[in-house]
């Protein structure tokens, strides 16, 4: 079988930022390390005025199409997941398209469009649907094209505050892919939840406490589930496992569930016995309650072990440095996290063609789903050739009075002016709505 998977990436962040223990905590009377040391998070991105959803998205997608010398003809597809549209009908993918067409000589005419929708989930979700498209056998030889892109804001004095950001995900799905190549096995674990949602509103209704509870559930329904249709996962199988991460201590815990739950009956449990026992079983408890309380106490023991930290450092600590200096990019978020894995072990010099990456997303409302990729030969070129860290280094940084101009800039029931801090070089950018109330766009050289 033909192996099908991403075949390239490149992503745009939002060109502000704003400095969470610096600036943020400070102003908002918190202590600095509720963010350093509680949520894990450093910076977050935001945009500038003339940046949305549409112009990242369609930023990313051009480095792309450029870097891996595309004709639009080339490709067959475009999805755009989002959970931050504005269009309750015509979906972002034509808004980039129509971008990209300024630039290009040829058309996107014979592209299937579509916008997917769940939340944080979306993006993986409309990687599935490229893959199936040329499973299928219905691509035409030709590529898909997937664009993760969202601004995540929250209203002001919502908790959610501290974990926004803004920034675009840009994937290619081909045949003999360059990045990691996909699998059929999948788990799935959802249910009808009300932890995070938008009912016809652009902030989101959240409750946070309740949103990480479902959260890790989801992921253990879903971790099970993929073990029904592939193997018992072990520690060891994975160079990285990549989590949606809306904030890194999210991942903190859900990282320390996924490897109770995989070093079950295995050498590692051996071997912690004499130190910390052996996993309490729920069959030895006289009900749920007493089981839980005992899996709890199990936990903060594992918490501290040397096998648990070293794992922890090796597999999950990699994932997690963009999102600790961009913030919380919903759809893109775990697709950042891949990324940040492969950077980390390209920096390290690490052999990583062959080697496996369990990717567990979610999203609120809520699903999570957890597949294996392999990496495949190429992965290094395809990470090396993006720019991030330039980027992020240019962003400006951002006062607290600044930043409160850039919220209400974005706020769509404000009508908000505001000089841009940054200027456009060789990208497209927002310029005003047209009479039938749809947002415009331009390419500045
Ligand atoms: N030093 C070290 N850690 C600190 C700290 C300090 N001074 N102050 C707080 N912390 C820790 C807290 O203990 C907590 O960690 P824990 O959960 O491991 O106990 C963490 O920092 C966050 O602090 P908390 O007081 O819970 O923050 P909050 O009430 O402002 O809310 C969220 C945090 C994440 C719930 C909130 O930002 C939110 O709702 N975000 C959006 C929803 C979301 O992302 N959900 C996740 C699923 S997708």
């Amino acid at each position: 079988m033909t192996a099908v998977g991403i075949d390239a990436v490149e992503i745009w962040t939002g060109k502000l930022r704003l400095d969470l223990p610096g600036t943020f905590a400070p102003a908002e009377g918190e202590d600095p390390e509720k963010y350093t040391k509680g949520l894990g998070l450093e910076t977050s991105s935001f945009p500038d005025a003339y940046e949305d959803i549409v112009t990242m998205g369609a930023n990313a997608a051009k480095r792309l199409i450029d870097r891996k010398g595309l004709d639009p003809q080339e490709i067959g597809r475009i999805d755009v997941a989002t959970e931050s549209a504005f269009d309750n009908s015509k979906p972002v993918s034509t808004y980039i398209a129509g971008c990209l067409e300024q630039v290009y000589d040829d058309d996107f005419h014979h592209a299937n469009k579509g916008e997917r929708k769940f939340a944080c989930l979306a993006g993986t979700q409309a990687i599935d649907d490229a893959y199936n498209w040329i499973r299928a056998g219905r691509n035409r030889g030709r590529a898909a094209l997937v664009v993760a892109t969202d601004t995540a804001l929250y209203a002001r004095g919502d908790p959610g505050e501290a974990t926004q950001g803004a920034g675009a995900v840009a994937m290619l799905v081909t045949e003999d892919p360059s990045v990691v190549e996909l699998s059929t096995e999948q788990g799935y674990g959802s249910a009808d939840e009300t932890d995070f949602l938008k009912p016809n509103q652009q902030f989101p209704s959240v409750d946070g406490k309740r949103s990480m509870q479902v959260y890790l559930a989801r992921m253990r329904e879903a971790l099970t589930d993929f073990e029904s249709v592939a193997w018992d996962a072990h520690p060891d199988d994975f160079a990285y496992t990549p989590f949606h991460t809306p904030f890194p201590g999210m991942v903190r815990k859900a990282g320390l569930l996924g490897y109770r739950h995989m070093i079950r009956d295995t050498e590692i449990e051996d071997a912690l016995e004499g130190r910390i026992g052996r996993q309490p079983r729920e069959e030895a408890h006289e009900d749920r309650e007493a089981y839980e309380e005992a899996i709890r106490g199990y936990m903060d023991e594992l918490k501290g072990t040397e096998e648990y930290r070293s794992w922890y450092g090796d597999v999950i600590g990699p994932t997690l440095d963009i999102s600790r200096r961009v913030g919380n990019w919903y759809t893109g978020s775990v697709h950042l996290a891949r990324m940040s894995a492969l950077r980390h072990a390209a920096d390290n010099d690490v052999d990583l063609a062959g080697r496996k990456l369990l990717v567990a997303s979610y999203g609120s409302g809520a699903q999570a789903e957890i597949h294996a990729e392999t990496v495949v030969d190429g992965w290094r070129e395809e990470v090396e050739a993006t720019n991030l860290d330039d980027q992020l280094a240019r962003r400006y940084d951002l006062s607290y009075e600044e930043y409160e101009g850039v919220h209400d800039r974005h706020n769509h029931d404000m009508d908000v002016e505001m000089e841009e801090f940054t200027r456009p070089d060789g990208e497209f950018v927002f310029t005003g709505w047209g009479r039938m109330s749809e947002r415009k766009y331009d390419y500045v050289e």
